[in-house]
């Protein structure tokens, strides 16, 4: 068959993420401001993945987990660590992969369209940070190889020199007592 006429063949998940990787790298590597460097890298996920009706980053602040740079529909601004999907992959420093949001207990519902997620604890050297959290409208979008190209996202993410930005939960906890 003419090649022309053949139906593009989707790029397998794990190219995928070695050009969004690269790409990454590539944003980030002469910045060094959070902000920025969170903005691009949600901007990115959100407009490269398929079926995904939200990307973006919370922060720890005060024992919460406070809304950062994302695209999608605006969201919960504060979610509690250890509540929801962003709060259990906080409070258990593992990626959550919910592949229907209704059928986890405690799921915070910001976005109705939203039917499963992804999100993955942000790690500087063992101390949280936040969360990189990603929602589809389909049911069961999330996998093994998105956790493993949302890990490496994060740790490319966390090694850009944020001038010591990085929020820390620990160090909150114990200024605060
Ligand atoms: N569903 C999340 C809340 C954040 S939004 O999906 C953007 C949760 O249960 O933690």
């Amino acid at each position: 068959m003419d090649s022309s006429l053949r139906a593009p063949t989707e790029t397998p998940k794990s190219e995928l993420y070695r050009q969004i990787c690269d790409q990454l790298h590539h944003l980030l590597k002469d910045e060094t401001n959070l902000i920025a460097n969170a903005a691009n890298t949600a901007a990115l996920l959100f407009h490269r993945l398929p079926n995904v009706n939200w990307a973006g980053f919370y922060f720890v602040e005060n024992q919460e987990l406070v809304l950062g740079p994302f695209q999608g529909k605006p969201a919960c601004t504060r979610l509690p660590v250890g509540k929801g999907v962003c709060g259990t992959a906080a409070a258990e420093r593992r990626t959550i992969i919910v592949p229907d949001v209704n059928q986890f207990p405690g799921h915070i519902a910001c976005d109705p369209d939203a039917k499963s997620e992804i999100a993955v604890p942000l790690l500087n050297w063992g101390k949280l940070v936040g969360v990189l959290d990603l929602d589809s409208p389909l049911l069961n979008r999330f996998d093994e190889d998105d956790r493993e190209g949302l890990e490496s996202v994060a740790a490319i993410f966390l090694a850009a020199e944020h001038a010591g930005e990085l929020p820390d939960l620990d160090r909150q906890a114990t200024e605060a007592s």
